[in-house]
């Protein structure tokens, strides 16, 4: 058999072996799925890599809105308010009860800078696949997400009394 055979079969032998450990690894139940526990540093990385990639790509080909507009922002806080605050927080709203047995941990988009508007977009839409990220675009049309996601660009530096206003209407 000449080298390259053999080297094959090296190859072969051991992509056999991984796809075997990995069905009876997953076969055995070893592995907790349970929310209170943490993911293995592997298997983070995995899906970490999964949802960036996934993301990036797909985000590319929305085109955002003008986000500074102030009708916008406000109709978007109202959307905020009912739909978010729970799991993302928001100025002066520091905790809830939803918010400590999520994993994988929400952010805190009270503190958190959207930058990357078209992402924002992309994420509340869709959703995110094994958490508890729900997809809007089921509830809300692209309009009413452009407006959600420029009020949450907002957000970081806005104060508690701001965010009462915008949220509920009442000035003051
Ligand atoms: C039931 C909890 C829950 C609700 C309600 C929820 N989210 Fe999320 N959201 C999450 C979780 C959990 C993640 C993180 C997912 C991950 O890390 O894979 C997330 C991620 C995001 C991200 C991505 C942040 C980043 O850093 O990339 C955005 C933006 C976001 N949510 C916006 C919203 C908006 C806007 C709403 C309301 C319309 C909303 N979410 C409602 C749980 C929730």
């Amino acid at each position: 058999m000449s080298s390259i055979a053999k080297a094959g079969l090296v190859v072969a032998g051991t992509l056999a072996a991984l796809a075997i450990g990995g069905v009876v690894y997953v076969g055995s139940g070893i592995y907790n799925i349970g929310a209170d526990d943490h993911h293995t540093k592997i298997v983070l990385a995995l899906i970490e890599q999964l949802r960036e990639r996934s993301i990036g790509v797909r985000a590319r080909t929305t085109h955002a809105p003008n986000l500074e507009d102030p009708t916008r922002i406000v109709a978007g806080a109202r959307h905020y308010a009912a739909l978010c605050v729970g799991c993302h927080l928001a100025p002066g709203v520091t905790k809830s009860d939803i918010r400590p047995g999520l994993y994988p941990h929400p952010p805190n988009l009270a503190q958190e800078d959207i930058r990357d508007a078209q992402r924002a977009f992309w994420t509340v839409k869709h959703g995110i696949k094994m958490s508890a990220m729900p997809a809007w675009g089921k509830t809300l049309d692209d309009a009413a997400i452009w407006d959600v996601v420029a009020f949450v660009r907002q957000m970081p530096g806005m104060t508690p009394e701001t965010y009462q206003q915008l949220s509920t209407g009442h000035s003051g």
